[in-house]
Parts: C-alpha cells; structure tokens; sequence
C-alpha cells in the first residue's frame, strides 16, 4: 500500500518534469517514425489504422490541430474515462521518450508545424 502511494506520487512528480521537459526536436522524423511503430502497436486497435478513429469511442487522431503537444502526453500517461469509453493510462507501461514519440507522431498528423 504505502508503496503504491510512493510510486503514484513518483508519477504525479515525474509527469510535471516531463511536460517541461518536451524535447526541443519533438518532431524530429526518426521519433515520429518510432511513434508510428509503436501507435501501430499499442493504439490502432481502439483508435483505427493511423488514427483514423475507430469503432470503440476512441476518436480518431488526424488532423487534430486542437491537441496541443502536452495535452496529448498528459492524456497518454494518465489516461481518460468518460462514461463507457476508456483510455488506458500508459504512463507506467511506456517511457517518457516513448510517450513523446507517441506525441510526435500525432502532432505529425495534425498537418501544423509544433
Ligand atoms: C482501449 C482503447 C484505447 C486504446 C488502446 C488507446 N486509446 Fe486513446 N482513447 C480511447 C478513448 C475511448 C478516448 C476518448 C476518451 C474520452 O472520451 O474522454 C481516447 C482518447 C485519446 C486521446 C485524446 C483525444 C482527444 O480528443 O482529446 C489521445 C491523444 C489518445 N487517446 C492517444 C492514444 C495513444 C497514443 C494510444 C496508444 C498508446 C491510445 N490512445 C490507446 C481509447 C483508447
């Protein structure tokens, strides 16, 4: 118990360092290839073939140019819930860098520069 509460506050600490911490090239072509990879792996399922939205209640994720960068992060590491349809936390599952590839890759899709 007391060391989930530890570990729950290591995150809260940790996301705030995160989101300061964007990477000044996030939209550098080796990390949104490495995001596309992995959205192909752990996204697409629920949120459609290259985020073109899918048939659970995600939403589709192209063209989004009202997701900014840190928003997106914040939504990947903790997650969503809203009525029946859920987004899994992914902060303890994937690193940080991960998580910002995850970023890049959408933000590359919105079709604006960061
Ligand atoms: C189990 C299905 C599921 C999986 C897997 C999933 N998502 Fe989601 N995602 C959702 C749902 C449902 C929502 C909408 C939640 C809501 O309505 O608040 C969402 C919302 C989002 C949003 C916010 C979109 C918005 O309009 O604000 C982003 C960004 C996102 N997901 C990215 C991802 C990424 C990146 C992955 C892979 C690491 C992923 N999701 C995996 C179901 C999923």
């Amino acid at each position: 118990m007391i060391r989930r509460a530890l570990t729950a506050c290591a995150c809260v600490f940790g996301m705030a360092c995160a989101i300061a911490d964007e990477p000044a090239d996030l939209l550098s072509p080796e990390r949104v290839q490495r995001g596309h990879a992995a959205f192909g792996e752990s996204c697409s399922y629920c949120h459609g073939e290259n985020g073109a939205g899918g048939a659970t209640g995600a939403p589709g994720l192209q063209g989004r140019t009202d997701l900014s960068a840190a928003d997106i992060f914040a939504t990947i590491s903790n997650g969503r819930i809203s009525g029946m349809n859920i987004m899994p936390a992914w902060g303890e599952s994937l690193t940080e860098e991960q998580r910002w590839a995850l970023v890049a890759y959408i933000r590359s899709m919105a079709g604006a520069a960061k």
